[in-house]
């Protein structure tokens, strides 16, 4: 790898080999997202226990305060919304110049395979990774389902993962589900779980969150059962201590707690 496509992943992966991404790009598909509407008063609490940050140019320019800032990823994908038809027809929104002069570490582009635009998506992933090799920029595939939550099995998400690595991604974030070893030991570069909408019960995103990376994931891009959590400091530095500590997910219980009350 050229130096500074590694330079560029050990800034946003550090030298762990795991990583704490925080997503605040939600709004680029739809629109001021609960708990995201003022997005720096979200992250700035967020921001010591982050690794990076996954967000588009409008929210990173408008919001983030450059000198307190972590690594970027930049969502350079986009172009739809959830209140259109063809979620899926996303295009690219963000040229690697731009990305360059943002002093991105890395971008980040969704392809929703399995869509009536996957062959669009899979080749503009193509395309990115063509531009991001040229300037040392390495490409994040998020593997987008859309609506279709059913999708999110091992079986589905292996084949995603395999063909945004195939194309080139250096990184692929999908969603967690059963048997994620399967979904990890098809892709030949490193997984990053998602999180998905907020579920009932913290415990619940502990679990996966440390199944996940007990099966190989290097680390998580999980932001609304962080940033939606009535507490969420205390929710990211429990996430943070399964993935850079290697913490069970009761630890981690444990610590979300009391971190909540005040007492760690
Ligand atoms: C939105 C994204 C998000 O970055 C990704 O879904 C992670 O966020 P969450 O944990 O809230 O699902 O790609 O399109």
């Amino acid at each position: 790898m050229d130096w500074g496509m590694e330079n560029r992943l050990a800034q946003v992966i550090p030298s762990d080999g795991r990583c704490l991404f925080m997503p605040i790009d939600h709004g680029y598909f739809q629109g001021p997202t609960r708990n995201l509407e003022n997005p720096w008063n979200t992250l700035e609490p967020l921001l010591p226990y982050s690794d990076a940050v996954f967000v588009t140019r409008g929210v990173l320019r408008s919001c983030i305060v450059p000198a307190k800032s972590k690594p970027i990823v930049l969502r350079v994908s986009g172009g739809t919304s959830m209140v259109g038809d063809n979620l899926a027809n996303e295009g690219i929104t963000t040229s690697m110049e731009e990305a360059i002069r943002l002093n991105a570490s890395a971008v980040g582009i969704s392809v929703f395979i399995g869509s009536d635009y996957e062959k669009e998506n899979l080749l503009n992933l193509s395309s990115l990774v063509s531009e991001g090799e040229r300037y040392g920029i390495p490409v994040m595939a998020v593997t987008a389902v859309g609506r279709e939550l059913e999708k999110r099995d091992a079986r589905y998400l292996g084949l995603c993962c395999r063909i945004a690595a195939e194309l080139g991604a250096k990184v692929v974030k999908t969603y967690w589900c059963e048997e994620f070893d399967k979904v990890v030991d098809g892709c030949p570069v490193p997984v990053i779980m998602a999180g998905g909408p907020q579920v009932d019960t913290e415990r619940e995103v502990f679990d996966f969150v440390h199944d996940g990376m007990v099966r190989g994931a290097i680390g998580v891009n999980l932001g609304r059962n962080i940033w939606q959590n009535e507490a969420p400091v205390a929710m990211i530095r429990a996430i943070r201590y399964i993935v850079h500590e290697g913490g069970t997910a009761e630890e981690a219980d444990e610590l979300y707690q009391s971190a909540k009350t005040g007492v760690r």
